[in-house]
């Protein structure tokens, strides 16, 4: 594979793309996340860079090797990633693409000693956490922007209502509660919505879900290009 693609369907564009969980700190010892992989994100970094992109990709945590010619920036909480990825898409920016799964909520605030338990019961107050994928798309120089959108049900409606509401050119939808697909696996299959279209990627791999994912971006970056 060719990284220096010149060629490519995203030849010269700067990609910016966020990936994995974030982490919401609870006390020391304790946080709040969820089950991403990263895997989706970081295929789609692979796929972007060799479509002849320069890729950074905004990371949480994830075990996952950097791939090859793509420069990853490190981020724990959902602030810490809206703030890593204005400061990237500042630097410029043609395409950006969240696959993150960033926590909508985190504590209130971080105790600074861990948590002893005491009575049957606790509640923890949680506050809203900033939309990164939001945000970067109302600016005013927005790239082309894309979302993701996992679900467990009404796919297609949430889907195109988030695509509407954050003000995206495409959203990737998929269900989680379809066996062996998405959070953790190796496979996915995805439905990609745009405002006047909409095409099924897969059943397939991580990879080549990227592949034909960006193929597509490609072909619209140019169409809005015209
Ligand atoms: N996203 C983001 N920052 C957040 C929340 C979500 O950048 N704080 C991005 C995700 O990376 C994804 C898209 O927004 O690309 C949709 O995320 P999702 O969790 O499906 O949507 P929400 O708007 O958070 O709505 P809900 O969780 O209520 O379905
Ligand atoms: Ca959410």
């Amino acid at each position: 594979i060719d990284h220096e693609n010149g060629h490519g369907p995203l030849a010269g564009k700067r990609v910016v793309i966020t990936a994995g969980p974030t982490r919401e700190p609870i006390d020391p010892v304790r946080y709040i996340s969820n089950h991403s992989s990263g895997k989706m994100g970081y295929a789609v970094a692979a796929a972007a860079r060799d479509a002849g992109a320069t890729v950074v990709l905004i990371s949480g945590p994830v075990n996952i090797p950097v791939p090859v010619g793509v420069e990853v920036r490190n981020v724990l909480t959902a602030e810490d990633m809206l703030r890593e990825s204005a400061v990237a898409v500042d630097a410029g920016c043609d395409l950006f693409v969240a696959t993150a799964a960033v926590a909508d909520y985190r504590p209130e605030t971080c105790a600074g000693d861990k948590i002893k338990k005491s009575s049957e019961q606790m509640s923890l107050p949680l506050v809203r956490n900033p939309d990164t994928l939001a945000t970067i798309a109302a600016r005013e120089d927005a790239p082309f922007t894309v979302g993701f959108a996992a679900e467990t049900s009404d796919v297609a409606r949430y889907a195109t209502e988030k695509l509407q509401r954050k003000k995206l050119k495409m959203v990737v939808a998929n269900d989680v509660s379809t066996p062996g697909m998405g959070f953790n696996s190796d496979n996915n299959v995805v439905t990609v919505f745009w405002p006047d279209g909409q095409e099924a990627i897969g059943p397939d791999s991580k990879q080549q879900i990227a592949a034909r994912l960006v193929a597509l971006i490609g072909e619209h970056l140019d169409r809005a290009a015209d």
